[in-house]
């Protein structure tokens, strides 16, 4: 695990945009996860703005979306689908054919998990993958007590992350559940950037960095990934 604290949230974005950058350079076919939510948005401004500037080719590249709330429809503002192609795939000029999202309308969740599954597979893994964390400790939307071993599944919200997640929407929307990647993918990850920011994320960093490996702190388990950068900046970091 290789922790790297940043002065501010420019200096964390910028390194973490290069990360990705490192990425798709070594491997142009590289299969790229991201999260929404409000911390890799910096990462992704910049990310579009240095992938301009190097004239990097990001046709052969495939991306996927970490998590979706289920039952929100894709043009909602603040569904994942939604935030997803405003913050990351139109800035960065990414074709529908090289995307695969979760579908939160559909019927048969199991079919959903399945096709995600397989197509995570079928690329020979995850090449980078990019987290937040939730003040419960949550990645993706991997809960508190969720079991390290699970791949894509349906997850009941835990009631932080109802709260919270009213705040990336512009008016109240009924959330219940959502379905993730899960632990075991995550874990399998080639690389892993794990992202916080701000001093409301120091205590849960410190718990799920220095504390016990545990399933309540989902977050924990990066402890034990292979190629893990905790990114954050001296704020998150002020517990460490
Ligand atoms: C979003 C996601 C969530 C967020 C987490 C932190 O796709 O998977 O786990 O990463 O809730 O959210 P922010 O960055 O808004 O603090």
């Amino acid at each position: 695990m290789q922790v790297k604290i940043y002065d501010d949230y420019e200096k964390l974005s910028e390194a973490t945009a290069d990360e990705f950058i490192d990425t798709i350079k070594q491997k142009p076919t590289a299969l790229l996860c991201f999260a929404t939510g409000n911390t890799p948005i910096g990462t992704y401004k910049a990310l579009a703005k240095k992938i301009k500037e190097q004239e990097l080719d990001v046709s052969k590249c495939f991306c996927i979306g970490l998590d979706e709330w289920l039952d929100v429809p894709p043009e909602v503002k603040g569904s994942c689908y939604y935030d997803l192609h405003h913050h990351v795939f139109e800035p960065l000029g990414i074709h529908s054919s090289q995307i695969h999202l979760f579908n939160a309308l559909s019927t048969d969740i199991a079919d959903e998990c399945n096709k995600m599954n397989e197509l995570i597979e079928s690329k020979g893994g995850v090449d980078c993958m990019i987290v937040g964390i939730g003040k419960n400790g949550h990645i993706g939307f991997n809960e508190p007590g969720v079991s390290v071993k699970l791949q894509a599944h349906e997850q009941v919200l835990h009631i932080e992350t109802l709260a919270s997640g009213q705040n990336y929407f512009s008016g109240p929307v009924k959330i219940e559940k959502g379905i993730t990647l899960g632990l075991a993918q995550v874990m399998n990850a080639k690389k892993l950037l794990l992202l916080a920011s701000g001093m409301n994320k120091a205590e849960i960093i410190k718990a799920a960095i220095k504390g016990e490996i545990t399933e309540m702190i989902p977050a924990s388990c990066v402890q034990l990934h292979q190629n893990v950068f905790v990114m954050i900046d001296k704020e998150a970091a002020s517990l460490i």
